[in-house]
Formats: structure tokens, C-alpha cells, sequence
């Protein structure tokens, strides 16, 4: 395949995109929703356009093929052996959260969630008349002049299992962190739940968005495959392959009875997969792999601007972000009452940590061109030289 160009700006106004209309005709650059700036795939949009060649675009099944295609994308990238009867496919990863949400016991039992988090996985359970535990992460700070990290208190963890405890919310990789669990830290989750009976829903969305150069994700499943049963594992081409808008995701149930609780709450309430939706997954996951090797560069390239211009900046340090696109930059010590606000009046609009659980934090999406970043990282240096 020849070389992708990433630095191309893709005018995304007028195209309906949710983070462009969000500020409208103003000139604030969007670093906010996790879509990337980039076009998808080219062999993606060709297998969509030999799909119209038929057009009837009818209620449609996940094909044989595509199931084929994720067993072997889970074995060839994260070594996790499943049966193609194992997937139920559902449009979006957030619907199965709150589908497993609604499938955990009765009202008022427990869900436990590690934060900060991505906030759907903190609105979802009180919406669906659950109790949301919280267990904070500790923040682990770094010595030698390495970053620090955030890691599981299973300390804080166990001690907030009651009898009520039924689910676990994971993000795996973190959102917005960043970083990867381990190994260990994923099987000793996995032990606990499976001592306590509670299911472990792993959103593990950004699995293919590794930037550290070292290190392999982790499925959490496979980090227990023997209590592999434990867990309902959420994965989906659309952050890979920036294919939000065409939604395709799917649950990996091993277990009968849970898969089949799960595909039942589905029914009638969960929209089905639309048509291209599939066809965009199977030819991400059969075709999509150069295009991808190409992004994880252009990304590990936008990292190392970001951290070199936010540790430079007074008031600011982020840690290596390992895994996913976003840069989670601590502000707590910028001299402003709201320093989400201070960003935006600078022309720059964030995800304020606040909405994930943290408000001393600001998530930055640097997945867009280069030129795009500096321009949005010149507005943010220069602001805050100014305070
Ligand atoms: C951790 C995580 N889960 C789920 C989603 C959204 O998933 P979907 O669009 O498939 O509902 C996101 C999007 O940012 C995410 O970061």
C-alpha cells in the first residue's frame, strides 16, 4: 500500500460531524469526541462501494464471513481463541454497556467502576436503576524521572464488594488515562470477580490502539482464560479504524446463559446492525491492517509533540499516554478557577476531566494532522505564557 497521507485536513465542517458542530462557525479547534481527523481506510470505502452495488439495504445479519474474520483477528492480534457462536454483534459499545447494565440483577444491586472513566460507563448504571460503586484508581507517581501510573487499589476494590456487587465496568485500555493494565492485574481482577460471582463487562474499544513501542494488550479474558466465563469482552473496528459513524461492535460471551441474557435484553430494544455497518467491519478486519501499521506511526508521532510541548508548559505534565489517542494532561496547577474554560476562550476545545470523574485533568484527542495539533497545542503554550 503506498503511503497514507495523515497530514492531509479533511474539511469536515457541514458533514453533520458532531465535533465540528459543536462550536459551530467559531474558530475553536475541536481536540474533544473521540473520532479521528483522518479519512478511513481506502479499502474500507471500496468494499462499501461494491456493497451498493446490490441496493437493498434490508435488515442484516452479521455475515459467516465477518464472524470468521473477527476469530481470526482475535487469535492472529490478541491471541484469544474464541467460537464464531460466541459474538453477539450490537451497534455501538456504549448500547451493550447499558444492555449489561440492565441485565445485572435486580434494581438497586451494584456495579463497581474504577475511576476516572470514560462517563458513559458512570451515567449508565444509574440510569439503568443501578447503584454505581466507585473504586478509585491510585495514582502511582514515577521515580528516576520516569511518569507515574494509574493502577488497581484492590485493596479499595475488595473492600467495596458487598453482596449487592453483580458487574464491573472496565476500560481497557483506559480512557481517559491512557495507560494499560497488566497481565497480573487483569487475571487478580479476573480472580476476585470470580469468587464474588461478579461479571466483568471489559470495554476493551481502544485494544488496537497500542502506541507504546513495548508493550501488547492485554484482553482480559485471555489474562484468565481458564475464568474466561467471568467475563463479556466489548470490542468494535470504530476506533481503530475511525468508523464511529458506521458502527458495528460486537460482545464476546463465552458463557451460554449470559450470552443468552445478554442477546435476549437486545431484542427489540438495541437497534440491529445496519447493512454497511457490517461491510465496513469485515473489510477493516480482513484489509484495514496496512492503513492501521501507518496510523499507529503518525499517532506515536503526535504523541511525542504533545508531551514534549505540555511538560515544557508551566502549569501542565501528562505521562506517557500507552495505549488510545487521547493525552489526559493534568491542569491542576494552572492559576485559573476552570481551566477547561480558560482552553476553550484560547480556541481550543477539550473534554473536561470533570465529565470523567477528575476535574484537576483535561482530555486532549490528538488523533488529527500534525499541523493541526501545533496549532491547537501554540494556542494552549501561548494562553497560558500570557496568565
Ligand atoms: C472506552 C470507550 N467505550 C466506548 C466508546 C463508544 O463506543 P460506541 O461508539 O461504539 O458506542 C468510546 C468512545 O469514545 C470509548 O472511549
Amino acid at each position: 500500500m503506498s503511503k497514507i497521507d495523515f497530514d492531509k485536513i479533511v474539511d469536515r465542517r457541514g458533514t453533520g460531524a458532531l465535533k465540528w458542530d459543536k462550536y459551530g462557525d467559531s474558530d475553536v479547534i475541536p481536540m474533544w469526541v473521540a473520532d479521528m481527523e483522518f479519512e478511513t481506510s481506502p479499502a474500507i470505502i471500496d468494499f462499501i462501494r461494491q456493497r451498493l452495488d446490490h441496493a437493498i439495504l434490508g435488515y442484516t445479519k452479521a455475515p459467516a464471513s465477518l464472524n470468521t474474520a473477527v476469530q481470526t483477528y482475535l487469535r492472529e492480534h490478541h491471541g484469544c481463541t474464541i467460537d464464531p457462536d460466541w459474538l453477539v454483534w450490537v451497534p455501538g459499545v456504549v448500547p451493550a454497556v447499558a444492555v449489561a447494565c440492565e441485565t445485572a440483577g435486580e434494581p438497586d444491586d451494584e456495579i463497581l467502576v474504577f475511576t476516572p472513566v470514560y462517563h458513559p460507563l458512570l451515567l449508565l448504571p444509574p440510569k439503568k436503576h443501578r447503584n454505581r460503586v466507585d473504586v478509585p484508581l491510585s495514582y502511582e507517581k514515577g521515580s528516576n524521572g520516569e511518569g507515574g501510573r494509574w493502577v488497581i487499589d484492590f485493596d479499595a476494590f475488595e473492600k467495596a464488594i458487598t453482596k449487592k456487587s453483580r458487574i464491573l465496568l472496565l476500560c481497557s485500555p483506559h480512557n481517559p488515562a491512557g495507560m494499560m493494565f497488566s497481565r497480573e492485574e487483569l487475571r487478580r481482577l479476573t480472580e476476585i470477580c470470580h469468587t464474588r460471582n461478579i461479571t466483568i463487562i471489559s470495554d476493551e474499544i481502544h485494544c488496537d490502539l497500542v502506541l507504546h513501542p513495548a508493550k501488547k494488550h492485554v484482553t482480559t479474558s485471555v489474562a484468565a482464560e481458564d475464568l474466561q466465563n467471568q467475563v463479556i469482552t466489548l470490542m468494535s473496528p470504530s476506533k481503530t479504524f475511525n468508523l464511529a459513524g458506521a458502527n458495528a461492535s460486537f460482545a464476546v460471551i463465552p458463557d451460554p446463559e449470559r450470552r443468552q441474557r445478554f442477546a435476549d435484553a437486545c431484542l427489540y430494544t438495541v437497534p440491529i446492525v445496519p447493512t454497511l455497518s457490517y461491510t465496513a467491519a469485515e473489510a477493516a478486519y480482513r484489509s484495514g491492517w496496512e492503513w492501521h501499521s501507518q496510523l499507529i506511526d503518525y499517532l506515536r508521532g503526535n504523541l511525542s509533540v504533545i508531551k514534549q510541548t505540555v511538560n515544557e508548559t508551566p502549569g501542565l505534565w501528562m505521562d506517557d499516554t500507552e495505549a488510545t489517542y487521547l493525552a489526559w494532561i493534568n491542569t491542576s496547577e494552572l492559576p485559573v478557577q476552570d481551566a477547561f474554560d480558560f482552553l476553550l476562550k484560547a480556541g481550543v476545545g477539550l473534554s473536561p476531566g470533570a465529565q470523567f470523574g477528575d476535574p484537576g485533568y483535561q482530555r486532549l484527542n490528538f488523533a488529527c494532522s500534525r499541523t493541526q495539533l501545533l496549532q491547537g497545542l501554540e494556542r494552549i503554550k501561548g494562553a497560558i505564557e500570557k496568565l
